[in-house]
């Protein structure tokens, strides 16, 4: 029986990349995307939302838009969310399924779902303020001692401090931070073999990095937090007391949370080129 599965996302390469998985690994079902500003406005991750899956040939996951708020990663992702390459995607005429993101947690998560959020986390947190309960929430974000968009916090829980804060406090996430995915690189062979529609989107996110490091990748963030809801175990995590600070920074504090912080990257990406070569 495969796992239902709703991913909360701003695509975004790395966002693509994770919905790409998803949607051809067997394991699991989509159920749905909602979306959230991030990467870029709430308009284009959600008509990025839309034309992945009509790529994917999945236009039968319901796309529902989420939380806006102010976009900030142009620089990483390209203005259109996909490196200048969105138009590569077909257009897609499909209308979104509606705007009432805690709606449709409340109808779609069952005590089998898996719902894996990879931008910030605004649906979540209204989310979890209106009452609805996530069976098993795995959350991308956040950096023990390490940020990415200030020296201590990671852009997904920077762009929404308070959300993530609501998250760490009641959402009992599997956190998949920066510790972890600062080393699991797409690099130029991995890109070389999957799809190239995906890896022609990274040429702005890894220019951004070339600038920065010695990196010919790209960081997959997304992806790793998706492959943990595909095979539960691929991430091996420990038990922290935390909580989020009003810059966002993961910090010391009251709250158990269990840290992803560890994986066979070798194996994992294996595990993804397989699934994301066509
Ligand atoms: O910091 C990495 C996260 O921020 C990823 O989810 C990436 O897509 C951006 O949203
Ligand atoms: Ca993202």
């Amino acid at each position: 029986m495969a796992i239902p599965l709703i991913i909360d996302t701003d695509p975004g390469v790395d966002d693509a990349f994770a919905i790409a998985l998803a949607a051809r690994s067997p394991e699991v079902e989509l159920k749905g995307l909602t979306t959230v500003f991030g990467n870029v406005s709430l308009d284009l991750t959600t008509r990025n939302a839309l034309r992945l899956l009509a790529y994917l040939g999945r236009t039968d996951v319901p796309v529902v838009r989420g939380a806006e708020g102010p976009s900030g990663a142009a620089d990483v992702h390209g203005e259109d969310g996909l490196g200048g390459q969105a138009h590569t995607l077909p257009e897609s005429d499909r209308e979104i399924f509606g705007d009432d993101v805690v709606g449709l947690f409340r109808e779609r998560v069952t005590p089998e779902t898996v719902v894996v959020a990879i931008g910030p986390q605004t649906n979540i947190a209204r989310a979890l303020d209106a009452g609805v309960e996530f069976p098993r929430l795995i959350v991308m974000g956040g950096g023990i001692g390490v940020g990415n968009t200030t020296e201590r916090a990671e852009f997904n829980f920077w762009a929404d401090p308070a959300a993530a804060r609501t998250v760490i406090r009641k959402g009992n996430p599997v956190v998949v931070p920066l510790n972890l995915t600062h080393r699991c690189i797409a690099d130029t062979e991995f890109l070389a073999k999957v799809d190239q529609t995906l890896s022609n989107f990274t040429g702005t996110y890894r220019a951004y990095l070339e600038n920065r490091s010695e990196n010919t990748g790209i960081y997959i963030h997304d992806a790793v937090a998706v492959a943990e809801a595909i095979v539960p175990g691929t991430l091996r995590t420990k038990t922290y007391l935390l909580d989020v600070d009003d810059d966002g920074a993961l910090v010391e504090g009251n709250h158990q949370v269990e840290v992803a912080e560890d994986c066979d990257w070798p194996a994992l990406r294996a595990f993804m080129e397989q699934r994301l070569s066509v």
